[in-house]
């Protein structure tokens, strides 16, 4: 298996494009998650991610490019808006929704008439799309609904019959994905909650609208249960945790913030205090818990605050039954 991982050299950059180029795929490390790539323009290599994914197919892709340059020919118009945001956040985890042009196919936007860009602000990454030379289009690389990959390893645990290789860019620093802004004539609004946060936005944009977390996405892709471990996991308040475990007889893990004491069959999972940490380590987590196969997972809920505990909770949310 671990011949298909690609070392993050010029050769296997090199290697990888030469597969992009040619219709194939590349799993492809990213700042925010790894990748599924593929030719943007490239109709069949797209429906080959659909299919590697059983992704539905009214789920559309995120195109990802170099740079604004590379960024023009694939919206309608490209306004002073995108450049004060591009300006501020490409390359990074922001991905823009805008008015398509001609240049974009139906597969990949799932026939909607808005194409999602961005930029990644991973060496590896815009090193593979400078080197192929064409936008690249790049869903998670894990199967639909599933936990996203954070390192080259899950990419394979996720696709360990499949043959296409995986350029090896270390873990995720994100550890979540892109934040999505749709840009039209009304009010930006955030369809996924990410990396880039409402008050960084804001200090760009002004007004920015954005979902009450906990609610159904606006991307298409953000159905209420998604991005979820295995295990069952329920999202716990701190006061309700003692009791919980005491009272549980089948063995539970927890993914506690901060440390705490559980007696066995239980076992704690501790989980960094400050969001950006939290974030970073949450799917790799969640893949670790679902490996001590416990019957039951239980995530203590993290404080309700803005900055990147939105998006923490956002997936949270998704990943878990709520307890009431
Ligand atoms: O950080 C990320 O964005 C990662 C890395 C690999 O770049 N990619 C990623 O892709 O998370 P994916 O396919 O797992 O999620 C893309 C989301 C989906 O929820 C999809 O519905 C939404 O973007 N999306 C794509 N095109 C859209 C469009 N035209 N309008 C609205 N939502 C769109
Ligand atoms: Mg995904």
């Amino acid at each position: 298996m671990t011949d298909r991982v690609l070392q993050p050299t010029e050769e296997g950059i090199g290697i990888a494009a030469e597969r992009i180029r040619s219709g194939g795929l590349v799993g492809m490390p990213t700042e925010t998650v790894y990748g599924l790539a593929a030719d943007a323009g490239d109709e069949r290599a797209v429906g080959r991610i659909f299919a590697t994914k059983n992704r539905p197919a009214d789920n559309p892709l995120i195109v990802h490019v170099a740079d604004v340059e590379q960024a023009r020919p694939l919206v309608d118009a490209w306004s002073d808006t995108c450049d004060d945001l591009a300006g501020r956040f490409w390359p990074g985890p922001l991905t823009l929704v805008l008015r398509r042009s001609g240049q974009v196919g139906d597969l990949v936007t799932a026939g909607h008439d808005t194409v999602a860009l961005r930029s990644p602000d991973h060496p590896v990454a815009s090193g593979l799309i400078r080197a192929t030379g064409r936008p690249i289009v790049a869903p998670s690389a894990n199967r639909s609904g599933h936990v996203s990959p954070t390192d080259a390893a899950h990419v394979l645990q996720e696709f360990p019959d499949e043959d296409f290789p995986v350029l090896d860019g270390g873990p995720c620093v994100h550890g979540i994905e892109s934040t999505i802004v749709a840009i039209d004539d009304d009010v930006p609004f955030v369809l996924r909650p990410g990396a880039i946060t409402l008050s960084a936005l804001r200090e760009v944009l002004g007004r920015v609208e954005a979902p009450v977390i906990g609610e159904q996405g606006a991307a298409p892709g953000t159905a209420l249960h998604h991005y979820a471990p295995v295990t069952p996991a329920t999202l716990v308040r701190t006061d309700e945790l003692d009791e919980l475990l005491a009272e549980s007889e089948v063995p539970v893990v927890v993914l506690s913030i901060g440390p705490r004491e559980a007696d066995p069959p239980h076992s704690v999972i501790e989980m960094p205090e400050d969001a950006e940490g939290y974030a970073r380590v949450l799917y790799r987590t969640f893949r670790e818990a679902d490996a001590l196969r416990a019957s039951v997972l239980i995530v203590e809920m993290p404080p309700l605050a803005g900055g990147l505990w939105r998006a923490v909770n956002d997936r949270l949310r998704r990943a878990c039954v709520l307890r009431d």
